[in-house]
Parts: structure tokens; sequence; C-alpha cells
């Protein structure tokens, strides 16, 4: 892989950046800047370099128009304070403003774009159209520089097309982060222990079938281990369940079981009455969940069950929260999940917006975990195999 080095001297050079600056906000306030930080070195390497710095990203998923809520401008300020210099804002992407930003850029400043999903160039799937935009991006710029790793799994304007129209190379992140996810893919140190969460076992579809072939353990939480307990047969009341995915889960137990990978489901869950950080709740059996409850968090033997699972690991991946760790009384599996992490000797790895921002959002100290991944799904199609657009198009440069 190419290095920004390979792009020669970028003094005076301009250079079109895209980052993953896609964060969860309230409001205006941004409530994880971890992404934010992630871009920082990247940015300030260009601007020492004396390069005039664009700066592209999107936020959230709006559909190709403007909307004040999924604005950049929170963005842009909190890059500015992290990189203590100014940060000019365009308030549009390739329009007349984000023009003549670009064009009164001096050498070693740096602007920020709107959103690019503001225009449907950038996420279009019809490749004259997400062309053209791309087109309109490096009309910008000299050279460009791929740093968002969160977005390399889309093929989009100006994470895929806009690498064939320019030199380009892989930011310092984007680097980090592949080599990271390649110990991973390749003779990861055993055990090698999964720990899995989020809402949905239709999103990880892809990972766990390619971890069964990879892992020595995986653990299971959030909200789709309720399917893997319908799977074998216990009720779980009113949690979230996906009907269409009990045949997979069924078919996953039994492979695990033929080639030996360990699956490690709950022995007990914390059921609430509803859906909300003051309800009622309890600590019952995995396998029996009363009726009209619905399951919240990992129950606390859960938790150390998993934690003693994640002792003598050699690697960890864990993507996924436990539970609703956004509720305090339902932040205790995800809790256990990271402190178990912070303690094992093995190299572990958080991948995932989700558990990422969970780990910030419980106080942890970042540096205690191997990686903190930015991608969420990047980082699982990373694991799973998969061609990734935005690296592939840089290897083929
Ligand atoms: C993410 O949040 O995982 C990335 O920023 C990609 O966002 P997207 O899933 O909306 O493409």
């Amino acid at each position: 892989m190419k290095t920004i080095e390979d792009l020669g001297d970028l003094r005076g050079k301009r250079v079109l950046v895209r980052s993953d600056l896609n964060v969860p906000l309230d409001g205006t306030t941004i409530t994880d800047d971890g992404r934010v930080r992630a871009s920082v070195p990247t940015i300030q390497q260009l601007a020492d370099a004396g390069a005039r710095v664009i700066v592209v990203a999107h936020l959230g998923r709006p559909k190709g128009a403007p909307e004040a809520k999924y604005s950049l401008a929170p963005v842009a300020a909190r890059l500015s304070e992290l990189l203590g210099k100014p940060v000019t804002f365009a308030q549009d992407t390739v329009g007349d403003e984000a023009a003549s930003i670009v064009k009164g850029l001096a050498d070693g400043e740096i602007a920020l774009l709107e959103n690019l999903r503001f225009n449907a160039g950038e996420t279009s799937k019809d490749d004259a159209e997400r062309l053209a935009f791309a087109q309109q991006l490096a009309a910008f710029a000299d050279a460009y520089v791929s740093d968002g790793f969160g977005v390399v799994h889309r093929k989009q304007a100006s994470v895929y097309d806009v690498a064939t129209l320019l030199p380009s190379a892989p930011g310092g992140l984007v680097q980090a982060e592949t080599t990271v996810l390649r110990r991973l893919t390749e003779e990861p140190e055993r055990p090698y222990v999964v720990v899995l969460g989020g809402s949905k076992v239709s999103d990880k579809l892809g990972v766990i079938d390619n971890l069964l072939k990879v892992a020595d353990r995986i653990l299971i939480g959030g909200g789709m281990l309720f399917t893997f307990l319908k799977a074998q047969g216990h009720g779980v009341g009113s949690s979230l369940l996906e009907e269409d995915q009990i045949d997979t889960c069924l078919d996953y137990l039994k492979r695990a079981a033929e080639t030996g990978v360990e699956i490690v489901l709950p022995v007990d869950v914390v059921a609430a009455e509803k859906f909300a950080a003051d309800a009622a709740h309890q600590v019952v059996a995995a396998d029996a969940i009363p009726d009209g409850t619905l399951g919240l968090d990992i129950g606390p033997e859960s938790a150390a069950l998993f934690a003693s699972k994640i002792a003598d690991a050699g690697t960890v991946f864990w993507n996924g929260p436990m539970g609703v760790f956004e509720f305090e009384a339902f932040a205790g599996g995800t809790r256990a999940v990271a402190q178990a992490l912070t303690e094992t000797a093995g190299f572990t790895v958080v991948g995932g917006g989700d558990s990422a921002a969970a780990v910030r959002t419980l106080g942890f100290d970042e540096a205690a975990f191997g990686h903190i991944s930015t991608g969420g799904g990047a980082s699982l199609e990373f694991l799973e195999g998969k061609q990734l657009p935005g690296l592939d198009v840089l290897d083929n440069q």
C-alpha cells in the first residue's frame, strides 16, 4: 500500500482528504468525538507539509438533499478545537461557497465541506451520477488521501470514484486500521475469542459465517442473543427477535458443534417491563424470560462467564454492546466485557462505532485496549474477508 509520502512534495498542493466524521450528535452536541480525534493526525500531517487541506465527510444518512440535523457544522468546530487552528466550514459541497473557500486556502490551511450526502451523487448506485459528483470534488484538488476507514466498505463518490481521478494514497488511520485487522485475519494468537453484540443477527451473518472458520470461541450478547435463545427452543418474552433468522442461528450452533468452535450464550439476562431507562427489571435465567418482559442486558452470571472466557485469550475482537448501555440499569454486561478486555494479556480490538462509543461513555481508558477501531461495518466486512471498494481502489492505483 502506498503512503502519503508517495504523493511527493505537497507544499502548495490542494489535497482532498476523505475522513469519517460520522459522530453521534445530541442536537448539535457531539456525544462521542472518537472519530474526529482519530482523523486529526492525518489532517495535521498534511497541513504541516504545507498542503491546502480540503476535508470531506458524511454525517448520518440524509437522502441526497440538505437536512439541518445532519450538518457537519458542529464537527467543524470540534475539529478546529482539536487541531488548535481554524477550520473554514463551507455550507455546501461543490457549490459556490465551497469553490470560493477552496480557492482562498493558503498553504497549511484547512477547510471542511458540508455533508457529502446532501448531494445525491455521493451514494448513487448509478455509476455515471456518482462519477459526475466525484469529478466535481476532484476538480478542487491535486491529490486525494483516503483516511475514512469507517467508510471504505462503501462504493461512494468520495471513497471510491474520486480515487480513480486523482493521485491517491491512504492516510495514516486507514493504514493503522488495516494493519491491525490484518493481524486478526492472518494467524491470530489463540485462543481467538470474538464477542458479538448489537441488535440484529442479520447484520452479522457474513461475519459469523467467516468466524466459524477461524475463531475458537464466539460469545453472543446484545439483542441478537434472543434469536439464538429462541433457536434453542426457549421463550424470549417480548425481547428483540428476528423470526426469519432462527434457522440461521440453528445452523450456526450445529456447525460450531461440528467444527469445535465454542459458542457461548448468556445463562441469565436482565429482563425489563419496557424499553426505558427507569423500567422495572429483574435478573432471570436465560431460559425463563417471563412473558411480557424484554431482555435489555446479559445478566451478572453471564457477565462473569464471558469475562472468564476472555481472561485467557490470545486475541479478542469485540463488536457490539451486550445490552442497552446508554441506560445505566442495562450497562452492566457491556461494562463487564470492556473490563475483561482491559484485564486480559491478549491482543484486544474493539470494532464498531457502538462498542467504541460504549468504551468511552463508560469511562474506560482507551489506552487499556490494543486497538479501538473507527470502523463499524467496515471492520466487520474486513474480517469477513470481503473486498472493500475504498481499499481496492487504492491498491489498484
Ligand atoms: C459508520 O458509521 O459505520 C460509517 O460512518 C459509515 O456510515 P454508513 O453506514 O451510513 O455508510
